[in-house]
């Protein structure tokens, strides 16, 4: 079992963000968590990245206990995030941004000399090609199009070979071509490594292409667990989404 969480709860003031939250996923499983706006989607996944420290609950990766841990420590047992491209680091090239992150990945490895920098050039190169960015690596990140910079953001978090890959609404603000070739990209990707993927996800079309299961969460709770298959013909999931229809409806 890649990733155990067990009655995960949350609580911001007197706001049950999250209650009773339990699922597993497997190495090679990609899990979609899904739901309506404040369903509490964001709050499990920061759990598990460590940007929140749960009330209540375990969470365990491979076999290690990761409950509260500091995203740092989370990221450094193997699990790889996406986020925004910082403001920081747009003014560095394509290139220089994926060598940052695997210069950090070379620390963790106490790998501090200087083969290490140069390596994390080709390295960095691999990646890019992998993600299909290799043409754009001396383009300041900065002028990328937005379904470059997401690319780009997977790059970076492929560079430590994450076990476990955490994308909350990986494809927000893509066209729908533009999503389901990252979500293509991602699921070949994760496929190879044998890496557990979860993520959320607006789209519906999406979800049901790309995940091997889901976890639809209403009101902080979960209400329904299974195959694409089974979740489509859920009358929890249905009512939920009742007027709306799966392909256009908002998670
Ligand atoms: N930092 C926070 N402080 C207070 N309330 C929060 C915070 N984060 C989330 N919430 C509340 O918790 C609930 C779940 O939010 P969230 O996990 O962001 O839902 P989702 O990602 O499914 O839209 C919502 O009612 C939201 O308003
Ligand atoms: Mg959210």
């Amino acid at each position: 079992m890649l990733l155990q969480v067990d009655d995960l709860a949350k609580s911001f003031g007197g706001v049950q963000a999250v209650r009773n939250v339990s699922f597993t996923l497997e190495a090679g499983q990609r899990l979609a968590i899904i739901g309506p706006n404040g369903a509490g989607k964001s709050t499990c996944f920061n759990m598990v990245g460590g940007q929140l420290s749960p009330g209540h609950g375990r969470i365990v990766l491979a076999g290690d206990d990761i409950t509260g841990l500091p995203p740092h420590l989370v990221w450094a047992k193997g699990v790889g995030r996406t986020f925004q491209v910082a403001a920081a680091f747009s003014s560095m090239s394509v290139r220089e941004n994926v060598q940052m992150a695997l210069l950090r990945q070379a620390s963790r490895l106490r790998a501090f000399w200087s083969p290490a920098r140069r390596e994390a050039v080709d390295r960095a190169d691999a990646l890019l090609e992998r993600v299909g960015m290799a043409a754009q690596a001396e383009r300041p990140a900065a002028v990328l199009a937005y379904g470059d910079i997401k690319r780009l953001e997977l790059a970076i978090a492929l560079a430590h070979d994450p076990k476990l890959l955490l994308m909350d609404e990986p494809t927000a603000g893509m066209s729908a071509p533009e999503r389901q070739a990252l979500m293509e990209l991602v699921t070949s990707i994760v496929g190879e490594a044998r890496a557990g993927l979860l993520f959320t996800e607006h789209d519906m079309g999406v979800v049901f292409n790309h995940a091997d299961r889901i976890l639809v969460l209403a009101g902080g709770e979960v209400v329904a667990e299974g195959a694409p298959d089974t979740i489509k013909d859920d009358p929890t999931v249905q009512a939920i989404y009742l007027g709306h229809g799966f392909d256009e409806a908002t998670a």
